[in-house]
């Protein structure tokens, strides 16, 4: 029930801190150690590459995880878009372990994966938030996303809950082969899921912005490097499907490319700044297209924030910033959908879980 709400997709924002801190918990043994079955951990600890299958913003949150998987464990990950996998099989591996994002469980893309690869006998494992799904039925291991229902078309606090977990099994997988992360994750979930409550406390700041950079847009752009990349892609979609704004989100490298000649005098960019090694690099495009008349919203980090950017998140492991700043682009794109008077909960022309190929 979405009680006082306007609607599920603001409720399921304001609860993503708790989902964290559930997830903290369902994977922390009595000593307070992560752990996950062993079944499921051996089956991660075999492959020697992990194919990511996903579709949406679970396809987004399998490419944050891809990240984790391989600077975390050293495990060489792909992503693969579920529709897409069935027509471009890559060459695998000799050992390949199948991963299944998907919240509902019942993506049909994903399942068309699932039966194909099962056909040819590799191991599959499924990370839903629904026990019982098709997908976490018919895969060999499930973990479970422990974010509760989500109601609203748009993913919120399923995807976050698909970045904590792929943190967690890339932490485990690490520790299994020895490796040492260099931070405690317990830790750095808690201190993420506190800058997260911060940020969803800060609605009335979020529709300002909202209202300021896309009142009278037709279109918007999200810009990244690195994991906020990534963030971008999340950022464009949860836009586009609810309030109906043309957005596209990209690599901050590939404007010149391209999509720089789109923009024009006021066009809002979206520009991601989390990630220190890449910051003067987007802060860089960020000159380029603001020569160019664009109006650019620079979402960055505390300790690594300049004068001038619109939103700073607080500090937080430099990997686990997608936890974060996805939230305002979240609550951006939510107030972009009220102001225009959209559906914003059911987005024309989609389904919540899309069970047709
Ligand atoms: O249930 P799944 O995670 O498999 O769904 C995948 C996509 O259909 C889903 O993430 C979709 O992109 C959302 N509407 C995005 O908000």
């Amino acid at each position: 029930e979405k009680g006082t709400y306007p609607h599920y997709m603001l409720k399921e924002i304001d609860e993503q801190p708790a989902v964290l801190r559930k997830i903290i918990q369902a994977y922390q043994d009595e000593n307070g150690k992560l752990s996950i079955d062993q079944e499921t951990l051996e089956a991660i600890n075999r492959a020697d590459r992990i194919y990511v299958i996903a579709a949406g913003t679970s396809y987004h949150a399998g490419l944050v995880g891809k990240e984790y998987f391989e600077k975390l464990a050293g495990v060489p990950t792909e992503v693969h878009i579920s529709s897409e996998f069935g027509y471009n099989m890559p060459l695998l591996s000799e050992k390949p372990l199948f991963v299944f994002i998907s919240q509902s469980g019942e993506t049909a893309d994903s399942r068309q994966v699932l039966v194909k690869i099962k056909e040819l006998g590799y191991p599959s494992l499924t990370v839903t938030n629904v026990p019982g799904s098709t997908l976490s039925r018919e895969a060999d291991h499930t973990v479970l996303l422990h974010a509760g229902p989500e109601i609203a078309v748009a993913s919120t606090k399923a995807y976050t809950a698909q970045v904590a977990v792929l943190a967690i099994l890339a932490a485990l997988a690490a520790g299994e082969k020895g490796n040492e992360i260099g931070f405690d994750l317990v830790q750095e979930l808690g201190i993420a899921a506190n800058a997260v409550q911060t940020m969803i406390v800060r609605k009335e700041e979020m529709e300002g912005l909202s209202f300021d950079f896309l009142e009278l847009s037709r279109n918007a752009f999200f810009i990244g490097r690195g994991l906020d990349y990534f963030v971008s892609l999340e950022g464009a979609l949860k836009l586009k499907e609810i309030s109906y704004i043309q957005a596209e989100g990209f690599a901050g490298g590939e404007l010149k490319h391209g999509t720089i000649a789109l923009i024009e005098e006021g066009t809002p960019v979206f520009a991601l700044a989390t990630q220190e090694a890449v910051s003067p690099n987007i802060r860089g495009n960020v000159k380029e297209v603001g020569a160019r008349g664009a109006k650019s919203c620079i979402i960055s980090m505390e300790g690594i924030e300049e004068e001038g950017d619109r939103i700073v998140i607080p500090a937080v492991h430099p990997m686990l910033t997608p936890l974060v700043s996805v939230i305002p682009l979240q609550l951006i794109s939510y107030y972009a959908a009220l102001h225009r008077g959209c559906d914003v909960d059911k987005p024309r022309n989609l389904a919540k879980s899309v069970t047709v190929e």
